[in-house]
């Protein structure tokens, strides 16, 4: 088959890739003539382990192409994935549809034949319908389908995701346009990953759905994590517990330091505008948005307290600075509000980050990075890790007690058994425990 990806950011690029992979021939498309060209290098713009591996074998068997040239590509394609990004809209939080509607534009001037486009970015109720009201108005004589199937990939984790999902959400009336996806995933069913074919609508909002109750989860599970250190319970053992339900299941029961990243923050605030827009609210959505957002503060206050109360003028070292292991996204991490906190109250702030320091060096302007975690560990007076890289994960602490002014780990991620640190002759702090 012969595919399109419109954007070659995280999903359009993992996604193109994965089906070259499949073996379909994939074009993918970008507006930034340097990320193409780097492209084309076998340069990667983001940061995701097995990508570029399989970008390179699949550039090398032809299967896989990156263009500037939308229209091109188009032209006798069987399906054109819409993959662009819907940021936040500056002020009022709906999801920014301009991108995708601009690409619903120039499809609809090149596509020739029938053509299925599918949504794949995260794109509110209702935006299937007014794709193809463009595409419509555009080309009158257009012969397309539009189709909504949303992504479900983590960051870090983003390949085996797609070669081996939970599940694969299509959403459409169109017998024609349905049988055209399950050929697209056909691979897939190799790997027995069931396939949900529903209405457009439906399918729009099982994406939000799905991120805001994942959303929830972390924010509940972050809610009991400050009522177990108020009553001297474990967090950790509660999620086993509760977990241990099938009912409820283990996943997304870790306590940290809120949820960040490229999805959950901009898709509970679209949700909550879509039902702003339809006279309703979600009151649970709203809480979730909430509690996450002040509990990143929280943690600063977190780090301070446990630096005795005052932080003017002492030496901070953060590990970890990107909103989860493994990418090199600083979006919404955080890092970012944690360390903005601990500058207000006068700290000197020092990070090491394995991917994410570049990145985080256009925010976060005052913090002074370092070669590794026992560089900015030297004269600190605490060690705090906001992101649990696996480096992370074995740190010597008789080393670093040698290092540091004072011995403080906060354990923002609860890596570490807090006893352990402590037989180190450490001040050990972790999240709800
Ligand atoms: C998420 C969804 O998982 C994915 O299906 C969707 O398509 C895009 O958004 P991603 O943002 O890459 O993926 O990361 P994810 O692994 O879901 O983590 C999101 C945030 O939640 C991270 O900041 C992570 O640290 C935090 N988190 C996750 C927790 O704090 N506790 C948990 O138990 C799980």
């Amino acid at each position: 088959m012969r595919l399109v990806m419109i954007g070659s950011g995280y999903v359009g690029l993992v996604s193109g890739a994965c089906f070259a992979d499949f073996g379909h021939d994939v074009v993918c498309v970008d507006k930034i003539a340097a990320k193409i060209e780097a492209l084309n290098k076998g340069i990667m713009p983001i940061f995701e382990p097995g990508l570029a591996e399989i970008v390179r074998n699949n550039v090398y068997a032809g299967r896989l192409k990156f263009s500037l040239d939308l229209a091109d590509a188009v032209k006798g394609a069987d399906a054109v994935f819409i993959a662009v990004g819907t940021p936040s809209r500056r002020g009022d939080g709906h999801a920014d549809l301009a991108y995708v509607y601009a690409a619903a534009k120039e499809v609809a001037a090149a596509s020739t034949g029938y053509t299925v486009v599918v949504t794949k970015s995260t794109v509110p109720v209702g935006t299937g319908d007014e794709v193809e009201r463009i595409i419509k108005r555009f080309n009158p004589d257009a012969n397309i389908d539009v189709v909504s199937n949303p992504e479900f990939l983590r960051e870090g984790a983003a390949i085996s995701d797609f070669k081996r999902p939970d599940r694969i959400v299509i959403g459409t009336d169109s017998k024609r346009a349905e049988e055209v996806m399950r050929a697209v995933y056909r691979p897939l069913y190799l790997n027995e990953a069931p396939i949900l074919i529903c209405e457009r609508r439906t399918s729009e909002l099982i994406k939000y759905a799905g991120n805001a109750f994942l959303a929830m989860k972390i924010s509940f599970i972050n809610e009991m994590a400050d009522l177990c250190e108020k009553v001297g319970a474990d967090v950790q053992k509660v999620a086993k517990g509760i977990g241990l339900d099938k009912r409820i299941g283990d996943k997304f029961l870790h306590a940290g330091p809120g949820y960040g990243g490229s999805c959950f923050p901009k898709d509970t605030l679209a949700l909550v505008k879509t039902a702003n827009d339809h006279d309703m609210s979600l009151g649970l959505i709203e809480a979730t948005v909430d509690f996450n957002e002040k509990r990143k503060r929280a943690m600063a206050r977190k780090i301070v307290a446990a630096c005795g109360g005052n932080v003017r003028d002492k030496k901070i070292a953060i590990l970890g600075l990107t909103f989860k292991p493994n990418t090199d996204d600083m979006r919404e991490a955080p890092s970012l509000s944690i360390i903005q906190a601990l500058q207000d109250a006068g700290a000197d702030v020092h990070a090491y980050d394995p991917e994410g320091m570049d990145p985080a060096r256009e925010f976060l302007k005052e913090v002074t990075y370092g070669a590794n975690g026992y560089d900015i560990a030297a004269a600190a007076d605490a060690l705090v890790i906001i992101t649990e890289w696996d480096i992370f994960r074995a740190l010597d602490f008789s080393r670093l007690k040698t290092l540091m002014k004072s011995p403080v780990l906060v354990d923002l991620r609860n890596v570490y058994k807090g006893d352990e640190v402590v037989q180190n002759g450490f001040t050990y702090v972790g999240v709800g425990r």
